[in-house]
């Protein structure tokens, strides 16, 4: 999968060099490439915000460097994600989705956003979603289409070592994962629950839908509906 991020701060995607997704990009499993958007400015000061028309607080991101970048950067299939707090909500459906991809370009807003007519004007050649990590606001895309990346990374074949870590996670099933334990069998004088160390495996799925279901009425009650 070939993954292009565009922002005025690339310095916060240098992480993407560590952990499983940069052994999935030493590997070749993801291209990964990120950009400086004021590479695409012309004036000395390299500017691309400005006031917003209509007046209001904050400033909003001019649309002739997006234009240039996104020229450059989409290909024909690509699909745009421009995340926002005003957009779709990102979930596990999604990632899923994404996952699926061939190319997907982040174009990361900051300020009050990028200038609507950037939106309007690739969506007319190209397939364009924004969308929104949560119900809060953060102070630019960055940090959402980091989580973004990672979410869906996971999801591409090989990635992940164990293919099989994927199934039993918290949303895949719609319900949240159960808790794990691990050695010692006692800790600071709590235990283990004892089904866990019975053997009996019909017994342990039991318990640990149960655990699932648990969790998820107390934590999400709004999945169970
Ligand atoms: N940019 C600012 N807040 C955001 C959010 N909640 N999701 C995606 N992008 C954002």
């Amino acid at each position: 999968m070939r993954v292009d991020i565009v922002s005025i701060f690339p310095a916060f995607f240098d992480v993407l060099d560590v952990s499983l997704i940069g052994k999935a990009r030493d590997r070749g499993l993801l291209d990964i490439r990120v950009h400086d958007l004021r590479a695409w400015t012309h004036d000395r000061h390299r500017t691309v915000d400005d006031t917003p028309y209509g007046g209001g607080a904050g400033m909003v991101m001019k649309p002739e460097p997006w234009g240039e970048a996104l020229d450059e950067i989409l290909t024909p299939d690509a699909l745009l994600i421009v995340p926002s707090p005003a957009g779709e909500r990102f979930a596990q459906p999604l990632a899923r989705a994404l996952a699926d991809e061939a190319h997907l370009v982040f174009a990361c807003g900051r300020y009050e956003g990028i200038d609507q007519r950037v939106v309007d004007h690739f969506a007319a050649t190209h397939r364009v979603r924004s969308i929104s990590l949560g119900d809060y606001v953060l102070n630019g895309g960055e940090v959402a289409a980091m989580a973004m990346v990672e979410a869906v990374s996971r999801l591409v074949p090989g990635v992940v070592g164990n293919p099989e870590s994927l199934v039993e996670e918290s949303h895949e099933s719609g319900l949240l994962e159960y808790p794990s334990y691990t050695k010692p069998a006692t800790w600071r004088g709590h235990e283990v629950p004892p089904v866990l160390l019975s053997g009996n495996h019909g017994e342990i799925a039991r318990w640990r839908r149960e655990q699932s279901v648990a969790r998820t009425r107390m934590h999400r009650p709004d999945l169970l509906d």
